[in-house]
């Protein structure tokens, strides 16, 4: 295989030629023979004015470059897409597989024997993995960090859980329109991600159990001096793994897959997490087993206590011990074994794991935050491919709950009636909402976290059971059934749901059922139509994207871009022998 500059020559029918050019393009930068004759690292630009979560990206360029440099290789930047998720329309999830093949593509077609990746914000860091994986060229993940967290009237606060706990008591009316103005330049006080466990801190802790970061470098905050040194070693870790062609795919195997959805379960994490671990996976041929996830899920308890989920936020993790310290914690239930960017395999960052005297963030097994897992995976005939339940963060008294439903066609109607005095609803009606799948908003949406009638919400009601085929933010915390599959807009039974229908949610048993007999669904089902979005030929991504995403059980990655066997292919079923 070519190294460095011979690297993946353009065709123009003579290689010696097409080398020649190259490198007298290259010289108008004014680089030397000498640079030129190194091993490349390609470094990933996500900077963007529309991206906060990445404001730190140009000095992490810069530290990358001096790691990569020290090392003996030749840094060389590229951008690409870049996803924030309050800037992406109509969702960033729409836009995470186009900045997948974006970067997957950019990787291949450039000159580069490593890659480093710098993602922070939701999608951002998925879609890299998701190319790294297809690439399939040496890559390592460096986080952009977490944001600092925000104070108010002497409360800690942080984006965004407390956004939408904020906002839920101005809707309710008791925070009034200056405070709420107030609050909405405390939440997010500095660049980074959001700082509770949501998906980018869930994703910076995955990106590590998979191996694919350095060890404790996921959690660092954005703002911190270690998050440069964290920049500068993954430079100089990207040229070594450029030297022993350590490859994603000997890294991201099955073992990987199985250790992320353990501590997926023992962090407490964002359900868009296990959205994003079924399409990287799917990109190594490798099919996540929910069933095999939520067994897990009840031997691996929630350890780790950060919001939503818990009180604390991820730089009180970081300075627990972060991942090394909670791994060593569920250590029985990884393979130690994996194979990590560091060149070392996961059990040697358990080893160096920091014991910090008095810490509480961080539990013992004697100690969880909750008995078992973050999540759960449901089924029943509203759900017949799954459905996700965060619980951890729900009420335990709606955990079983049989009530009648109150259906939202999609998100417009929802806006359109949530609020509406005279909608017929009760606190102990389950909120429906449909059509906001992946194909049916279309781009899944965050709509998941139905707001609670704006009448209930003044009488004091805080939570709701509320389903959907959406997804939710994992900063968002209530009894919210999410992902529900196959989804309303391709015929799932979500679409067959009408208002005064019964609905049964038992999460201990696992199962959601519409309590309405199979001979009127029939008849309900004879009458069903696709949306009209989904009849009429669509140009563009948006086209690609209709005709191919898959369902969320599959990671809604597009179906041309998943590899080897497919769907029904290899399962992370497997118990690791430690
Ligand atoms: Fe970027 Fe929350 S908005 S991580």
């Amino acid at each position: 295989m070519s190294r460095g500059m011979r690297r993946g020559l353009t065709s123009y029918g003579d290689p010696g030629f097409s080398l020649f050019l190259r490198k007298a393009f290259i010289k108008a930068a004014g680089f030397s023979d000498d640079a030129l004759d190194r091993p490349i690292v390609g470094i990933t630009n996500t900077f963007s004015d529309f991206n906060p979560c990445h404001g730190n990206v140009p000095r992490l360029i810069e530290a990358v470059k001096r790691g990569v440099m020290l090392a003996g290789g030749l840094p060389m930047e590229f951008p690409t897409v870049s996803i924030h998720e309050s800037f992406a329309n109509p969702t960033s999830m729409f836009l995470r597989n186009l900045m997948a093949m974006d970067t997957e593509e950019m990787i291949r077609a450039q000159p580069m024997d490593a890659v480093v990746l710098i993602g922070g914000c939701d999608k951002t860091v998925p879609a890299q993995l998701m190319a790294a994986a297809s690439a399939d060229v040496p890559a390592i993940q460096l986080i952009t960090g977490p944001m600092l967290v925000g104070h108010h009237k002497g409360e800690v606060l942080g984006a965004c859980t407390d956004c939408r706990r904020l906002w839920g008591q101005h809707r309710a009316g008791t925070i009034d329109e200056p405070e709420i103005e107030e609050v909405s330049g405390r939440l997010a006080p500095t660049q980074g991600t959001c700082m509770v466990m949501g998906t980018a801190s869930t994703m910076g802790c995955l990106a590590e159990v998979l191996g694919m970061a350095l060890p404790h470098s996921g959690s660092i905050p954005a703002t911190h001096a270690d998050r440069i040194r964290a920049a500068e070693a993954s430079g100089r870790a990207a040229v070594r793994l450029a030297a022993d062609a350590l490859r994603p795919s000997e890294i991201l195997t099955q073992a990987a897959f199985r250790n992320a959805l353990v501590t997926l379960q023992a962090i407490g994490g964002s359900t868009n997490g296990l959205v994003h671990l079924a399409a990287i996976a799917g990109r190594r041929g490798i099919r996540i087993d929910l069933e095999e996830f939520d067994r897990i899920g009840r031997e691996v308890p929630v350890l780790v206590d950060l919001k939503p989920s818990g009180g604390h936020y991820m730089e009180h993790f970081h300075w627990a011990g972060g991942m090394p310290r909670l791994l060593r914690e569920i250590r029985d239930h990884l393979d130690l074994s994996a194979r990590t960017v560091a060149g070392e395999p996961l059990a040697a960052a358990l080893e160096r794991a920091e014991d910090v005297p008095g810490q509480t963030i961080i539990r013992s097994r004697q100690n969880p935050l909750k008995k078992t897992g973050a999540m759960a995976v449901l089924r029943g005939n509203l759900a017949p491919d799954g459905a996700v339940i965060k619980h951890s963060a729900a009420s335990a008294a709606l955990l079983q709950h049989t009530g009648r439903a109150v259906v939202f066609e999609d998100v417009e109607d929802l806006t359109r009636r949530i609020d509406d005095p005279d909608l017929d609803v009760a606190a102990d009606d389950v909120l429906v909402l449909r059509n906001a799948g992946p194909k049916g908003a279309p781009g899944m949406p965050e709509a998941g976290y139905l707001p609670i009638p704006k009448k209930l919400a003044q009488a004091g009601v805080k939570d709701m059971v509320r389903i959907s085929d959406a997804r939710m933010s994992g900063t968002a915390f209530g009894t919210i059934v999410l992902h529900v599959s196959p989804e309303a807009a391709v015929g799932g039974p979500l679409a067959l749901v009408r208002t005064g229908d019964r609905i049964r949610l038992d999460v201990p048993d696992r199962r959601l059922e519409l309590l309405v007999d199979e001979a009127e669904l029939d008849a309900r089902r004879r009458e069903w139509a696709p949306p009209e979005h989904l009849q009429t030929e669509q140009r563009g991504y948006r086209g690609l994207y209709l005709r191919t995403v898959l369902q969320a059980d599959e990671g809604c990655d597009f179906d041309f871009l998943r590899a080897g066997p497919g769907p029904g292919g290899r399962t992370v079923a497997r118990t690791p022998d430690t």
